[in-house]
């Protein structure tokens, strides 16, 4: 099965937690790492603040050894207590099958995947890749929306990691930071 996804045990605990009243969600940070810059490197990785109520991320990675016809992801969403903790959710992706079949919607990660690689990314389209990737502008408030209406998660500090591989050779990691509030 090329789609893995665990909610683990304290999903359960942070039930009692969930606000009904809409969550916000501030970027914190963001690192964008490339693991050989050979193969891939980041232009530009950075949290913009326009002002008080509009504040997103912007990526960019060029790619070096064209065309990609192999891709997946690991992702993971991390609670902080007193370090980050991966508490909450992980879900492996297999890319390209996932791009070819779009299958799985149900799938909180995924439904999340589809809708930042639709609306802010040039990514949302059959393998290969054979240009530069970029996420353009994701904007907090689609995150505060996302995490009210279909994955909610309790007030806390978080971390939304993922590893990036293609032929399964871990290539890049981007790491966001956030407080929900
Ligand atoms: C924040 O900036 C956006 C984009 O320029 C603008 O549409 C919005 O009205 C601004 N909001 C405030 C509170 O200034
Ligand atoms: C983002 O894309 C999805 C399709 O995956 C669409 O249903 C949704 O309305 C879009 N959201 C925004 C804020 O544009
Ligand atoms: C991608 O490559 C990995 C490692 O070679 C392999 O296990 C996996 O099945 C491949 N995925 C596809 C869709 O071919």
């Amino acid at each position: 099965m090329y789609l893995r996804a665990a909610i683990l045990f304290s999903l359960v605990i942070f039930i009692g937690n969930i606000m009904a009243n809409a969550s916000k969600l501030e970027f914190t940070n963001i690192k964008c790492h490339a693991k050989d810059t050979a193969f891939l490197d980041f232009k530009y990785c950075f949290i913009k603040s326009v002002n008080r109520t509009y504040k997103y991320i912007s990526l960019k990675a060029s790619l070096h050894q064209v065309p990609i016809t192999n891709a997946s992801a690991k992702l993971q969403i991390l609670r902080r207590f007193l370090s980050y903790m991966p508490i909450t959710i992980a879900a492996d992706i297999d890319v390209c099958k996932y791009m070819a079949s779009k299958k799985n919607l149900a799938n909180p990660m995924l439904r999340l995947f589809e809708d930042i690689t639709t609306n802010y990314t040039n990514a949302n389209h059959k393998c290969p890749y054979d240009h530069d990737l970029f996420i353009d502008r994701l904007p907090a408030q689609f995150l505060s929306e996302h995490f009210t209406n279909s994955l909610p998660l309790p007030p806390g500090d978080y971390g939304f990691n993922s590893k990036w591989y293609t032929n399964s050779i871990e290539r890049a990691t981007i790491h966001i930071y956030a407080t929900i509030s």
